[in-house]
């Protein structure tokens, strides 16, 4: 709790472009959270190390997340939106939960296991402890509600074990986070493989829909979805391409799925296509006419930056000073 408020945490990695699927089943779900919550979202760059990155545009990349979690709606004045990086309690916190953590914990990692087939050429012992900086970063903050997408609840599971682990051995030290998943747009899937969720890091630049892309590329991926030999828009197991596209244009809208089947009964699925395109149209375009506006804003952006970090240090540097005496570490003394 921060003055009587419970706490979200949430981020994002810094890598790719980002998609509708991280939008929608995060980002849009992070807007209007502040008025009840006290909120820390995070540009979470040291997950990304994980992979290897090209330094000038890396640093591009990570601050140009940061500009768009403004531009898409975050009030920097009443939500904590700030570099991980900048906080260094995150490292730190994370190598003393590491000590708190299993190896066959890790190795159960599905996240793990397929950046691992992905990357057989550097499969770095950071991908490995990929969750343990994510539990450090959650824990930080003594978090209560941690809203992400589907894909994230398993290491939203480890982050509680350990939590729960270290609390067992030293007391009530850290606030144990509930995972804040939105029923919808929690998994978009991938517009040429249905089966397989929509993701910033996919070789067919045709599965995902990107924040930046312009309309006539939005148009163009929504046309080529792949669906089904039937003609009826229809939301059903038996129809994963139908049903995704759905899921996305209800998720725009803000209609529930039922309201979004009836919009289409009697349409075609070149219609259907297009309204799924001119509802993504619909979102990214102001959110893409914002960040180019906040782009040439440098200083402003920099003011925000170093307030924030202060400020998710401030909360970072209690939790991680209350750790560190509870495992024993000695207190610096102070100066006379
Ligand atoms: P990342 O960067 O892969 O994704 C960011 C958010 O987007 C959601 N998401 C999706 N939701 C619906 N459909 C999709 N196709 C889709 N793809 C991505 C993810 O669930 C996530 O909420 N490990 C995290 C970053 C992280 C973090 C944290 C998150 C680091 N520390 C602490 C929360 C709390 C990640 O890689 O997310």
């Amino acid at each position: 709790m921060i003055d009587d408020k419970k706490v979200l945490y949430s981020g994002m990695q810094a890598t790719g472009n980002l998609t509708i699927g991280n939008y929608l089943g995060a980002l849009k779900n992070w807007l209007s959270l502040n008025e009840e919550y006290e909120c820390f979202w995070g540009v979470m760059d040291l997950h990304s190390l994980t992979v290897r990155q090209q330094p000038a545009d890396f640093r591009k990349k990570a601050r140009n997340l940061l500009v768009l979690y403004i531009a898409a709606g975050l009030d920097p004045k009443k939500n904590c939106i700030y570099f991980q990086s900048h906080v260094s309690a995150h490292a730190e916190l994370s190598w003393l939960l590491g000590c708190f953590t299993y190896m066959g914990e890790l190795n159960r990692m599905t996240q793990f296991k397929e950046k691992a087939a992905k990357h057989t050429d550097n499969i770095n012992a950071g991908l490995f402890t990929y969750p343990v900086l994510m539990a450090a970063d959650i824990l930080l903050y003594q978090t209560d509600f941690v809203p992400v997408g589907k894909d994230q609840k398993q290491h939203l599971e480890i982050t509680r074990d350990i939590a729960e682990r270290f609390n067992g051995i030293y007391g009530d030290v850290l606030t144990i986070p509930e995972p804040y998943i939105m029923k919808a747009g929690a998994k978009i899937m991938s517009l040429q493989d249905p089966a397989k969720k929509m993701s910033k890091s996919d070789e067919n630049i045709n599965g995902s829909i990107y924040l930046m892309d312009d309309p006539d590329t939005i148009v163009r991926k929504c046309k080529r979805a792949v669906t089904d030999s039937e003609s009826e828009v229809r939301y059903s197991e038996e129809k994963p391409g139908v049903s995704n596209l759905l899921e996305i244009y209800s998720t725009c809208l803000g209609k529930s799925i039922e309201e979004a089947e009836k919009d289409f009964v009697g349409v075609g699925y070149g219609d259907f296509k297009m309204a799924v395109a001119e509802a993504v149209i619909s979102i990214l375009k102001p959110m893409q006419e914002e960040y180019n506006r906040l782009q040439k804003e440098k200083d402003y952006i920099d003011s925000i930056i170093l307030e924030n970090d202060e400020k998710a240090a401030y909360f970072a540097n209690k939790t991680l000073r209350k750790v560190k005496k509870k495992l024993g570490l000695t207190e610096k003394p102070r100066k006379a």
